[in-house]
């Protein structure tokens, strides 16, 4: 389902906060006067145009935290998906997570999943024992929504958000999960939404490619009611992390989970490497080697599993509380 006027949550403009009008295929802000379309009902809350000419990037450098190439890039891979036999199901664009003798958090019901068993595996390993019923949840950087859709098959949340900053994502997340969850492109630096607005924020794999990462926390807080759970998942240099954990200190979050998922996110892409459906594309098409490559996958091979497997990036798992 894509954002209406008769959604339960209210979008503002992401700029200034202001109340939306809509306006035939707009919505304007009544404050700051700034226009938002909407595509085939999906709207479009994004504040700028995101190019980043001062930086000149060689040919070998995809600039991960360019928003407009990670628009690109997660769009093309979403539309390959769904030309896809795998299209319906395809709904998960993250390593996964394999159990091994380190402590596991997930209930049952994530354990034994058909489909998409490992990437389930990990928003269950992420989730724990939480219980997300009659919660209001956002998912930022929901890519296929996969998740949001797991949850709510499996927990009665009151309100389910899903924002991407890739068109072509949430609309397939639109067209394919369509029981009360609600999707909406924007960008997770500038949230569109008013404070304190969900009890829960999932984050999975997705921050990464956050040029501001200190202002996506700043919002997170901001949209997050006093007492709210941000569910956080990706993998961090080792070097940030004592940083990163106490700017998010600062901001008012207790670190309630701190978990390292490293080993289990490596036995997850040895796996991948052999069997997923991303590692066959980019053997089959060497037109889309140019980024789907080993190290976007972070497979066997290339530089991304090479910093995990050294250490360099550890996998992180938190649950940080407002
Ligand atoms: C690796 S995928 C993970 C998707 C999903 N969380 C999952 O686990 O399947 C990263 C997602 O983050 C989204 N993304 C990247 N930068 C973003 C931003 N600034 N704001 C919102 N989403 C963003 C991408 O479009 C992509 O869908």
């Amino acid at each position: 389902m894509l954002f209406t006027k008769t959604s339960p949550i209210q979008i503002v403009c992401p700029s200034c906060l202001g109340r939306l009008k809509p306006k035939n295929d707009v919505l304007s802000c009544s404050e700051c006067q700034t226009c938002y379309k909407t595509m085939g009902n999906v709207p479009i809350m994004l504040v700028e145009k995101f190019i980043n000419s001062q930086n000149e990037k060689t040919s070998n450098d995809f600039q991960l935290t360019d928003k407009t190439f990670m628009q690109e890039l997660y769009n093309t891979i979403s539309i390959q998906l769904n030309s896809s036999v795998v299209a319906p199901i395809a709904q998960f664009i993250n390593y996964g997570y394999v159990a091994n003798d380190s402590t596991q958090y997930s209930q049952p019901f994530f354990n034994n999943q058909v489909f998409n068993k490992k990437s389930i595996k990990l928003l269950g390993e992420a989730i724990g024992a939480i219980d997300l019923n009659g919660k209001r949840i956002i998912d930022v950087g929901c890519g296929r929504g996969g998740a949001l859709n797991t949850i709510h098959k499996y927990y009665k949340p009151q309100i389910s958000v899903g924002l991407d900053i890739s068109y072509e994502n949430v609309k397939y997340c639109g067209r394919t999960h369509k029981d009360r969850l609600f999707f909406l492109v924007g960008d997770a630096e500038n949230l569109p939404f008013l404070d304190n607005s969900f009890d829960v924020i999932i984050n999975m794999e997705s921050s990464l490619n956050y040029p501001d990462l200190e202002k996506f926390y700043t919002e997170a807080y901001r949209i997050l009611n006093t007492g709210g759970l941000f569910i956080y998942t990706d993998s961090v240099p080792t070097s940030e992390i004592m940083y990163r954990e106490s700017f998010l200190k600062n901001l008012g979050f207790r670190i309630m989970r701190n978990t390292d998922a490293t080993s289990n996110i490596l036995l997850s892409l040895e796996e991948s490497s052999n069997r997923s459906f991303l590692a066959d594309k980019l053997r089959n098409n060497s037109e889309q080697r140019l980024y789907l490559n080993e190290d976007f996958l972070a497979l066997p091979g290339g530089e991304k599993y090479r910093l995990l497997k050294e250490g360099v990036l550890l996998y992180k798992i938190y649950h940080l509380r407002k």
